[in-house]
């Protein structure tokens, strides 16, 4: 059974409508990224659940009650705030214990509970220092560790590392799966950052003006694509736009761009029909000019250009090639030692399977 299920959320601000009609159903103990662009309607679909915010429509219910009459407090939902919200006057045991003497929790009992917490967000030795002697890091642990301490039946998670600089954010990224895997929480974690949303959640949703416009695996949402606008804000891609031409050749439909391109996707034919091309730089193989393929094997677009920029990011290779008309193509390569360098200038051929195309 679904521990948190909305139903027909709507929440409207004035004329604006926030979230527009978001049914959504969470099991037990699965971790689930929320992820779409700033504005879109995360933050307030946290606020709907947690009960700070009440919807104009549609219901919300965990274990199966509809909570819409419950506060905040009394609907056993653990929530961190973007900003931490943690209480300056406290120190980080007091914040940790704080949820816990709101609930009635034995007296005698809450020092146990915060040494575990502290302990498992790796804060045991602060426990008395005040938030503003933390760090952005060690704030955002406490706030966890205050979120978790009432052993909440929903964990909600708005943006929980965009405080933090890049490095630490990778770090506390991989310590935050760790955390929220061995207490088993059932989580929504908000993100605006779509590789976070892809590390964290064993599912992403991904939202755009309000709505859900798709839910699956982290592979699911990046190698299919439900619209161009998930295409395009998950992942990084090279777009061309083209009409249609001839028809539908084992299974090969060819389109030709606007810059005179022909490129072959694996799509149905529909003629007339213009479409946008996607194409991740990941599957764009660099190769020499007259290799390959050939050029009447429909498996596969051969585009010949020149290497106008390259940059060797670490384990990759970005290699940006000019084609005819100076359509610009961004190829990702392993950096593999020499094989893989490309000098700007030196004539290349660009390679990528029709069924490698996403055509919207
Ligand atoms: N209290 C409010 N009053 C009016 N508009 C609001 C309020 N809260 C949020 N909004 C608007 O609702 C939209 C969604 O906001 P929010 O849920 O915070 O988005 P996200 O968290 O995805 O960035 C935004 O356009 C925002 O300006
Ligand atoms: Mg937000």
């Amino acid at each position: 059974m679904n521990v948190l299920e909305l139903a027909n959320i709507t929440k409207k601000y004035g004329e604006f409508t926030a979230v527009d009609d978001v049914s959504l159903g969470i099991e037990k103990g699965a971790v689930v990224s929320l992820l779409g662009p700033s504005g879109c309607g995360k933050t307030t679909t946290l606020r709907v659940i947690a009960g700070f915010t009440s919807p104009n429509r549609g219901a919300v219910k965990i274990s199966g009650v509809d909570v819409g009459h419950l506060r905040p407090y009394e609907r056993n939902v653990g929530l961190v705030f973007q900003d931490y919200a943690l209480f300056p006057h406290m120190t980080v045991a007091q914040n940790v214990a704080y949820g816990l003497r709101y609930r009635g929790t034995p007296a005698a009992d809450i020092p146990g509970c915060v040494r575990q917490m502290l302990s498992l967000v790796r804060m045991e030795s602060m426990q008395l220092r005040f938030p503003r002697q933390l760090s952005g890091g060690q704030q955002q642990r406490v706030a966890l560790a205050r979120a978790l301490a009432t052993d909440p039946q929903i964990v909600l998670l708005d943006e929980p590392l965009s405080a933090l600089d890049a490095k630490l954010r990778l770090e506390l990224r991989l310590e935050l799966k760790e955390i929220l895997r061995s207490v088993g929480a059932t989580t929504i974690v908000v993100t605006h950052d779509q590789e976070e949303a892809l590390s964290l959640g064993d599912e992403i949703v991904v939202m755009h003006n309000g709505k859900i416009v798709q839910r699956g695996s982290p592979t699911a949402i990046y190698e299919t694509p439900a619209d161009k606008f998930v295409a395009e804000f998950v992942g990084r891609s090279n777009w061309f736009h083209g009409l249609p031409r001839g028809e539908c050749q084992n299974g090969v439909t060819t389109y030709i761009t606007s810059g005179g391109l022909e490129i072959r996707t694996r799509s149905r034919f529909d003629p007339g029909g213009s479409a946008d091309l996607c194409i991740r730089p990941e599957h764009i193989e660099l190769v020499e000019v007259g290799a390959g393929g050939g050029d009447d094997d429909l498996k596969y677009n051969l585009l010949d250009g020149v290497v106008f920029d390259t940059a060797p990011l670490g384990a990759d290779v970005h290699v940006v090639v000019e084609l005819a008309e100076k359509t610009r193509l961004l190829a990702i390569r392993k950096n593999i030692g020499k094989g893989s360098r490309f000098a700007t200038g030196q004539p290349v051929r660009a390679r990528f399977l029709a069924s490698d195309v996403l055509v919207f």
